[in-house]
């Protein structure tokens, strides 16, 4: 019942932040035959998760908020289009749609129950997050450096970052349940503790543990829960502070297990208008790094733990079920396994890229971004 309300007080909001530049010039059309390679490729993901049903929620989050995007750009396209671009990316929606509809929200898989209630209360309201665009700019960035420092530095220091995704999902449930309780009070506003407070707004952030801070203050802007706060500000300078690493992955090779980290900085970033995160090379990383089976791999627990955003790894598995897991290993070595919140993420930016290239008026200069 809540969720009504929220649906209604948002999509009053969406009216206003959708307001897009519109271009003047035709150099978005050099953009048409990178669009082209990304929905081949987006073409080949969603045909092996049509195929292959995922459980992961962050899978479905992604893929209706891809959805959204997909579905403003190609309302938007502008005539000198080919009929045959558009006709791809239509294609490739109601592909989107017959994954979702093929879903059965019920047999997903929650780590846990705080977590359980955060996925449920994003995809409850998707239509109306996936409604939310902020128009894209560059030129407020700056030419931000990467880090000094090498990656084993890098994940030492991580370690010390707050929060853990445990602390990060225990705040987002926090924010939430305040922000669907208000919803129902005329007189009440969304409140969060302090502990949460100064989780999203504490410190600098590497990491995971960085990027869920975005993704908790972007909420937490959504539904006013930090009056007096300026969280666009805030956005801005952990933006900022993304793209230095975001540049620095790239500078150190991409180490196994940062990809998906890669990518969601670029997915969180550019979805809060930083076009400086749409560069063509990143597209043509992005787009290479997709298995040959369609899915996207990335060896994220290792790293995920070395970094310090989740606990140290259970105890080794049982001695009869070594072989097992050697057996699977060997499998999964050849051409890497599909890991869903990978693809996820590959998903996501590759869309915004898609509705980057195609309609900013600054389309041709992301080229130019270094
Ligand atoms: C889109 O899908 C239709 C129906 O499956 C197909 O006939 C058509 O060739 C597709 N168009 C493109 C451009 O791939
Ligand atoms: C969704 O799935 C149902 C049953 O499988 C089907 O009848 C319906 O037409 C589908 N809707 C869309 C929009 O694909």
């Amino acid at each position: 019942m809540y969720w009504k309300y929220i649906a209604l007080l948002i999509s009053l909001i969406g009216t206003t932040l959708a307001i897009y530049p519109y271009f003047d010039t035709q150099d978005f059309i050099y953009n048409v035959p990178k669009v082209y390679r990304i929905s081949l490729t987006l073409d080949k993901l969603l045909e092996y998760y049509e195929k292959k049903p995922s459980k992961d929620p962050e899978w479905y989050i992604a893929l209706r908020m891809a959805r959204g995007q997909l579905e403003y750009t190609i309302n938007e396209l502008d005539k000198s289009v080919p009929a045959k671009l558009k006709e791809n990316l239509q294609n490739i929606t109601r592909r989107m749609d017959r994954i979702y509809n093929g879903t059965n929200l019920a047999t997903l898989v929650y780590r846990s129950k705080d977590y359980e209630y955060v996925s449920k209360a994003i995809i409850e309201n998707i239509e109306v997050f996936s409604s939310l665009l902020d128009p894209l700019t560059i030129g407020t960035m700056g030419t931000q450096k990467p880090f000094r420092f090498n990656f084993e530095q890098y994940v030492q220091e991580t370690r010390t970052k707050m929060p853990t995704r445990k602390a990060a999902d225990a705040c987002m449930m926090q924010l939430l349940i305040s922000a669907m309780e208000t919803q129902n009070q005329a007189d009440g506003s969304c409140e969060m503790t302090s502990e949460c407070q100064a989780q999203l707004m504490q410190g600098s952030g590497l990491g995971f543990q960085q990027t869920s801070r975005v993704r908790g203050i972007v909420l937490a802007r959504l539904f006013d829960c930090m009056e007096g706060v300026d969280l666009s500000a805030q956005i801005y300078k952990l933006c900022i502070q993304v793209y230095k690493e975001t540049k620095s992955l790239e500078a150190w090779d991409h180490p196994a297990g940062t990809r998906t980290l890669f990518m969601q900085q670029i997915l969180y970033c550019a979805s809060q208008g930083y076009g400086e995160f749409i560069k063509p090379r990143w597209m043509n990383k992005i787009v290479s790094w997709q298995e040959p089976k369609g899915c996207y791999a990335d060896d994220r627990q290792p790293f995920l733990r070395l970094t310090g955003f989740v606990g140290p790894a259970s105890s080794a598995p049982p001695k009869d079920r070594e072989e097992h897991y050697r057996v699977k290993k060997a499998a999964a070595s050849e051409g890497g396994s599909c890991n869903s919140l990978t693809s996820a993420m590959a998903l996501g930016s590759l869309v915004i890229y898609v509705r980057a290239l195609l309609e900013t008026d600054q389309a041709f200069q992301y080229d130019v971004l270094v």
